[in-house]
């Protein structure tokens, strides 16, 4: 696939991008920014169960950023339906992206700050709720244990940003 390829499918994705916007009812939100462009990405996911495995039910996004990071988290967004959480921590900016086709070097980055805000968002954080227990109980309930698993450690470059 050519790179222009890749920038018309860019160029297709924003021109209708799936699932931008905040999602009121999320059970979780993941922000990243890269201090060198200055971008942003912030991605919400609402959890299912199927099968007795906790699945992403819908995924959305906000970019205050570039053009390939809104592409990125268009698809990405798509591609996350009804994937269990194991599946989409499997995923890496790559897969996410590959619906567009490879980017160029410069954009990189740009997948990464999606795949940044996807991982953070699965850490499963519950940004998006008030505690309905005191904090100190949290740890030591299967609740807690769910709703705070331990973070798996990545090696991107982006940074999490306070939301
Ligand atoms: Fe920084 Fe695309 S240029 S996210």
């Amino acid at each position: 696939m050519s790179s222009s390829d890749t920038e018309d499918k860019i160029q297709e994705a924003i021109a209708n991008p799936q699932n931008m916007g905040e999602m009121a009812d999320a059970d979780s939100v993941g922000t990243v920014g890269n201090p060198e462009c200055g971008d942003m990405v912030r991605m919400w996911l609402k959890f299912d169960e199927k099968d007795g495995k906790k699945v992403i039910d819908k995924a959305s996004f906000q970019s205050f950023g570039c053009q390939t990071a809104i592409a990125v988290a268009s698809m990405a967004t798509e591609m996350l339906k009804g994937k269990t959480v194991e599946e989409a921590q499997e995923l890496d900016s790559k897969d996410l992206s590959a619906p567009l086709g490879p980017l160029p070097p410069m954009k990189i980055h740009c997948g990464e700050m999606v795949e940044g805000a996807l991982r953070d968002a699965l850490k499963g954080d519950d940004d998006c709720e008030q505690p309905t227990e005191p904090s100190s109980m949290a740890g030591n309930t299967l609740l807690g244990d769910m709703n705070h698993p331990a973070p798996k450690s990545g090696k991107l470059k982006v940074v999490k940003l306070d939301s």
